[in-house]
């Protein structure tokens, strides 16, 4: 740390409370979050968690439109959902609000008037983009069109996901309205700006030249939003759900959605402490830490910043924002509306007591540079040859073996040998190295310097061999070696609080140990001669590949969904003329038989009643049809293809199919009962 402040205030970016939360959230700013608030309790430090839903903004009233309920009805029902979710995976929140709360409305409303008052906005009337048919104005994501940057077809009015970029609803290229799929008209209103560019001297010092140590993709983005000029940005929308503008004038008006979540972090602070939240936010002892995902890096560094400047009363402005990249799943980018993510909350479901694994992967793979992917391979992979082989078989070994030779009490150390030693020295090394990086923010790196005690552990009892000394009777060098492990996991059990909680819990009954401190970390006298162990527990067990091959199973179904929902009809082919197309010789026949053709999963033979004698053909349709079920049924053929051999059989036409969406092919014969032979036309 740069300086010693009193108190850390940590915010995490308030998830929309339209849907569950999935691993990009977690892995882009919950798990890190709380690995960083959980290490700096672990160090004494005064330090709160601060979280909530974001409860209002476009993204919910559209998806109650869709729902046909309330914006209430929605964010009651994923409030909870996802608050649930969190307190299961052990995320550490000291509050966890919701900005439709009577606190937040008085305090957004307080932020807005103050600033009103004191003339910080400008009032601007101007065009914006209107729907007739929903009566409606367009904003943010009730708009659709193309980036005028990357040229994204589906950017939104507010953002384009595609490039980064943060737009106005009137910048896009042939905007649509995502309500009723109409072209908006322009149409005129008035709201309240926030000047950003008055903002920009005092905006460019504080990032440019003070945080230099800022992650270089927060400090470039924020770069080149400076460099290209900042311009005055509405905080008000004309929308029937959000925070009232409180000002005369304003019917119909409503905060701009992030004017007002941001404020959410210190109603929420309000919350938890109504007495002394202030100095939670006008100390400057107290360091301010935002924890959000990249595309939150503008308003977080840029417009919250700006605001609090504006309102003035020593708030103090974030001394990092350590903003993540995305977390990809299976190769693809997480979408809700896709349904291509895992959910949280079926997370939990499916893995029952399984909370560390899942914290484990997004850490060990956390998108702290670049984007990442999370596949259920690696999952796997990381639980059984990592958790379960490394960690879990020392930790085990230690203390099964402390049973079996001294009855469960710590054996007390004797005179270290060289080997013994090195283990402190080590421990000494990686704590260091993990204290650095977790400061940094580096986390993926902390929890492999974590991993580095557990395989420091094996091959301490490899080389000693404590198994094998007890056969010589040298039972005072097995209390030493035992002393030495045990030592090493009481380390462990320190070290991986931050990531892994409810290992370390377990662990600590194992070992008998009821407090830690991350001052103790690379201590070689954590474990009391005398004491107790208690029984050994296994840390984590295999994930077999049953339970991955299900995840991959819903994922398909999902990509099938998607693939179904996307479908369109291939657009027309290039014309025939007349003469052409009166040269295939369509005709209605008769099915007499219809068997499938052995060893070929794809193909039926039939034979055809065709009016003039009996024809065979072999058709691709066996996956589609039980193959009795044809008999007796008419179909459409082409009488004059050439015949051709399949599988040793003459197939003397072709049956007609429809392609469905799904792939599947369906029959094509006549409504009602044909002469056999009669032709179509
Ligand atoms: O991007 C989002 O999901 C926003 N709901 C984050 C808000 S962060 C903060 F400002 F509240
Ligand atoms: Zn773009």
């Amino acid at each position: 740390m740069t300086k010693n402040f009193k108190r850390t205030l940590i915010t995490t970016a308030l998830p929309y409370a339209n849907g569950p939360v999935h691993i990009g959230h977690l892995a882009g700013v919950y798990v890190p979050a709380d690995i960083y608030a959980r290490y700096l309790r672990l160090n004494g430090r005064d330090v709160l968690l601060i979280g909530g839903s974001d409860e209002h903004g476009v993204p919910i009233t559209i998806k109650a439109k869709a729902e046909g309920v309330t914006p209430q009805d929605i964010v009651d029902r994923y409030h909870k959902i996802i608050k649930d979710s969190f307190e299961e995976l052990g995320i550490s929140f000291d509050v966890y609000g919701r900005t439709t709360s009577e606190i937040h409305k008085q305090t957004a409303s307080e932020f807005f008037r103050r600033l009103y008052d004191n003339g910080k906005f400008i009032e601007r009337t101007s065009m914006q983009l209107y729907d007739p048919k929903a009566n409606q104005f367009l904003a943010d994501r009730y708009v659709t069109g193309e980036c005028p940057h990357c040229h994204n077809p589906r950017a939104y009015g507010d953002q384009c996901e595609a490039c980064g970029t943060s737009l106005a609803a009137t910048d896009l290229i042939n905007p649509v309205s995502a309500i009723t799929g109409n072209v908006p008209e322009l149409k005129e209103t008035k709201h309240w700006y926030l000047p950003l560019d008055q903002w920009e001297p005092a905006l460019r010092e504080w990032i440019l030249e003070g945080h230099k140590e800022w992650k270089t993709n927060v400090y470039g983005q924020c770069k080149s939003w400076l460099d290209l000029g900042l311009q005055p940005r509405a905080v008000s929308r004309d929308l029937d759900w959000g925070v009232p503008v409180p000002v005369p004038g304003a019917e119909g008006k409503v905060l701009y959605v992030w004017f007002d979540a941001p404020i959410g972090y210190i109603s929420n602070t309000k919350e938890l402490l109504p007495d002394s939240w202030e100095k939670w936010w006008k100390d400057p002892e107290t360091r301010i830490i935002n924890f959000i995902g990249k595309d939150n890096i503008v308003f977080h560094c840029i417009v919250f910043p700006a605001m609090l400047m504006a309102y003035g009363d020593n708030y103090q402005l974030p001394d990092n924002v350590p903003a993540n990249e995305f977390l990809n799943l299976e190769g693809e980018k997480i979408s809700t509306s896709r349904n291509w993510a895992v959910w949280l909350h079926e997370y939990l479901r499916d893995f029952p007591g399984k909370q560390d694994v899942l914290r484990y992967v997004l850490t060990a793979n956390a998108p702290e540079t670049k984007d990442n992917d999370f596949t259920w391979a690696d999952f796997q992979t990381r639980n059984n040859s990592e958790l379960v082989a490394i960690l879990g078989n020392f930790v085990n070994r230690a203390v099964v073996l402390t049973h079996k030779y001294f009855g469960g009490l710590v054996p007390a150390a004797g005179e270290l040998e060289g080997i013994d030693r090195d283990v402190f020295d080590e421990l000494g090394r990686i704590r260091g190295a993990l204290t650095e990086s977790i400061e940094n923010f580096h986390l993926r790196e902390g929890l492999r310097e974590a991993m580095n005690i557990a395989r420091l552990g094996n091959k301490y009892l490899q080389d000693t061999e404590p198994w094998k000394v007890a056969k010589t009777g040298d039972m005072a060098r097995v209390a030493t070696i035992l002393n030495t492990a045990l030592q090493i996991c009481a380390n462990i059990a320190v070290a991986f609080e931050p990531f892994m909680p409810f290992t370390t819990e377990k662990l600590c009954r194992m070992l008998g140990l009821d407090s830690l401190s991350w001052q103790e970390l690379g201590s070689a006298s954590m474990m009391t001669a005398g004491s107790a162990l208690g029984q050994p527990e296994l840390l984590f067990d295999k994930i077999e590949d049953e339970a991955v091959e299900a995840q991959l199973q819903r994922l398909k179904e999902a990509r099938r969904q998607n693939a179904l929902a996307s479908w369109k009809p291939a657009p027309q082919q290039t014309d025939v003329d007349f003469d052409t197309f009166m040269k295939s010789d369509i005709r209605v026949g008769t099915v007499l038989e219809c068997e499938r053709v052995p060893k070929a999963d794809k193909l039926l033979r039939f034979l055809i009643d065709d009016g003039l004698e009996k024809r065979t053909i072999v058709s691709g349709i066996a996956k589609f049809y039980d193959p009795a079920d044809l008999v007796g049924k008419q179909v459409c053929f082409i009488a004059n293809l050439p015949a051709r051999r399949l599988r040793g059989i003459e197939s003397q036409g072709m049956i007609l199919s429809a392609e469905d969406r799904d792939g599947r092919l369906v029959v094509i014969g006549p409504t009602a009962p044909v002469a056999p032979g009669a032709a179509v036309k």
